[in-house]
C-alpha cells in the first residue's frame, strides 16, 4: 500500500484559545509550555518513527494543529532537519504548516520559509467579522486578509479554510462570502460543512436549540453553490471539502486519501506504517504531558499498534479514497480482497451517485454528498 507516497505528519497540540466547534487534540496552556522539551519529544519521536518505516523517501511533511503556526520557527527547523538526517526527501517535498492569521503568527512566516516550509494554509474560517466573534476566533476579517497576503509574499502554495452552513447562515450569505474567497484564493482552498462534534461548546447549544445550521435542503443548495462558484473559478473539487487549480492538490492529503504510508509524531499522532510487509494502524499518546513524559523516558508515545487484516486495508482504501474525485482503483480494492456486489453497485451508477470508469470506481458530486450512505451500501 505505501507505493501511494509517503509522508511525515507532526501534531502541534496547542492553541491561543479553544473554539466552541472544534474537537481536534487542541488545548491551551495560560502558563506556557518548555517548548525545548517538547522539541526534544519530537526529534526522538521521529528517530524511534525511522526505526519503524524504514528507509522511505519522504514526499510531504505536514505541520497541523492545535496550531503549529504558535511554534518557534526554530522548533520547525530543527524538527525538518532531524526529519532530513532520518529520510530521504524528495526533490519536490512539500511542507505544509497550519497557520492561525493572527499578526503574531503571519509575523513569523519568514522564520517558517526559512526553516523550509514551502506550503501554508491559514486559518480564516469566515469572512464576516460578527461570525468569527460566534466561531470563538481572536481574529478579525481584516486581521485574516493582512495574514493571508503576508502568506502569499512568503510563499508560492497557499491555502485557506472557511466553514460554512454556519449558525443563521443564509444560501446568499454563503454564495457572497465564497465569491469574495474566491477573489482572495491562491490555488487551494478547503471550505468545511460545520460539523457539531459531540462534547463540544457547539454540541451543547445546539441540543440546546440555541445553535441552528442549515440543514438538509439549505445545506445541500450551499454544497452545490459551493462545487459550481469553485469550478467557474478554477478551482474543481478533487475532495468533499477541497478545491484547487491542477497542480495545486495538498500532496499530503493526497497521500492520507489514496492510503499510503505515513509517520505521524506528537500527542495523538496517527501513523500508517508498512512493517515487515504488514500495514499497521499506529497512534500515539493522547494528552500532550504524558506524551512527553513517556516519549522522554522511553524514545516514543506510542499508545496502540495494530496489524491491519487485508479486510480493514479495503475498507479504508475505499473509505478514504471515494471521497475524492479521482475514486479507488478496482484492482487495488480486489487485490485487498475487496468485494463490491454488482447489483449495488449498478444502482448507485443509475441513480448518478458514483460512476465507473474503466477500472475506477468514483463518487460524483452528488454522491460525495451522500459519501457514508453510499459507502455503506458498497460496503454491505
Ligand atoms: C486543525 S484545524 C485548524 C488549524 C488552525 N488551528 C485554525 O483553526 O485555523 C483544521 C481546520 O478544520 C476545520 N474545522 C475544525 N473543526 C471543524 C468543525 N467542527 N466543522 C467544520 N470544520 C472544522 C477548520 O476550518 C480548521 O481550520
Ligand atoms: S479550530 Fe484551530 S485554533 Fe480553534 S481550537 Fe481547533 S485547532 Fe485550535
Amino acid at each position: 500500500m505505501d507505493d501511494q507516497g509517503f509522508g511525515i505528519y507532526v501534531h502541534w497540540p496547542f492553541c491561543e484559545a479553544k473554539c466552541p466547534y472544534c474537537d481536534f487534540n487542541s488545548h491551551v496552556r495560560h502558563a506556557g509550555i518548555d517548548e525545548v522539551q517538547f522539541r526534544d519529544a519530537y526529534l526522538r519521536e521521529l528517530d524511534h518513527m525511522r526505526t519503524l518505516s524504514g528507509p522511505r523517501e519522504v514526499e510531504s511533511v505536514f505541520f497541523g494543529g492545535g496550531t503549529p503556526s504558535r511554534m518557534l520557527p526554530e522548533t520547525a527547523a530543527a524538527i525538518l532537519e532531524r526529519i532530513a538526517q532520518n529520510w530521504q526527501l524528495s526533490d519536490n517535498v512539500e511542507i505544509t504548516l497550519e497557520a492561525n492569521p493572527t499578526s503574531v503568527e503571519a509575523g513569523r512566516f519568514d522564520g517558517f520559509r526559512a526553516a523550509g516550509i514551502n506550503r501554508v494554509s491559514v486559518g480564516l474560517q469566515a469572512l464576516n467579522d460578527v461570525d468569527l466573534k460566534k466561531l470563538g476566533r481572536t481574529h478579525d476579517v481584516s486581521a485574516g486578509k493582512a495574514a493571508l497576503a503576508v502568506a502569499k509574499k512568503h510563499f508560492d502554495r497557499v491555502s485557506f479554510d472557511l466553514i460554512y452552513a454556519r449558525s443563521g447562515q443564509t444560501t446568499s450569505e454563503w454564495q457572497r462570502e465564497l465569491e469574495d474567497a474566491l477573489i482572495l484564493a491562491a490555488g487551494h482552498l478547503s471550505l468545511y460543512q460545520l460539523t457539531i462534534e459531540e462534547g463540544t461548546p457547539f454540541a451543547a447549544l445546539h441540543a440546546a436549540g440555541k445553535l441552528v445550521c442549515p440543514q438538509d435542503d439549505a445545506a445541500r443548495a450551499m454544497y452545490e453553490i459551493t462545487q459550481e462558484a469553485c469550478d467557474k473559478a478554477g478551482l474543481p473539487s478533487y475532495e468533499v471539502s477541497n478545491h484547487a487549480a491542477p497542480g495545486h492538490e495538498c500532496r499530503h492529503n493526497l497521500i492520507y486519501w489514496r492510503a499510503g504510508g505515513y509517520a505521524g509524531v506528537g500527542p495523538g499522532a496517527h501513523s500508517r506504517l508498512n512493517i515487515n510487509g504488514a500495514r499497521h494502524a499506529i497512534s500515539a499518546i493522547y494528552s500532550p504531558e504524558d506524551w512527553v513524559e513517556k516519549v522522554l523516558q522511553t524514545g516514543h508515545g506510542i499508545e496502540r499498534d495494530n496489524q491491519l487484516g487485508a479486510q480493514d486495508e479495503a475498507a479504508e482504501y475505499m473509505l478514504m479514497g471515494l471521497r475524492m474525485n479521482e475514486g479507488i482503483d478496482l484492482d487495488r480494492y480486489a487485490g485487498l480482497g475487496g468485494k463490491i456486489d454488482e447489483t449495488v453497485l449498478a444502482g448507485l451508477e443509475a441513480n448518478r451517485f458514483v460512476r465507473v470508469d474503466g477500472k475506477r470506481l468514483a463518487t460524483t458530486p452528488e454522491g460525495r454528498l451522500l459519501l457514508n450512505s453510499v459507502i455503506a451500501a458498497l460496503a454491505d
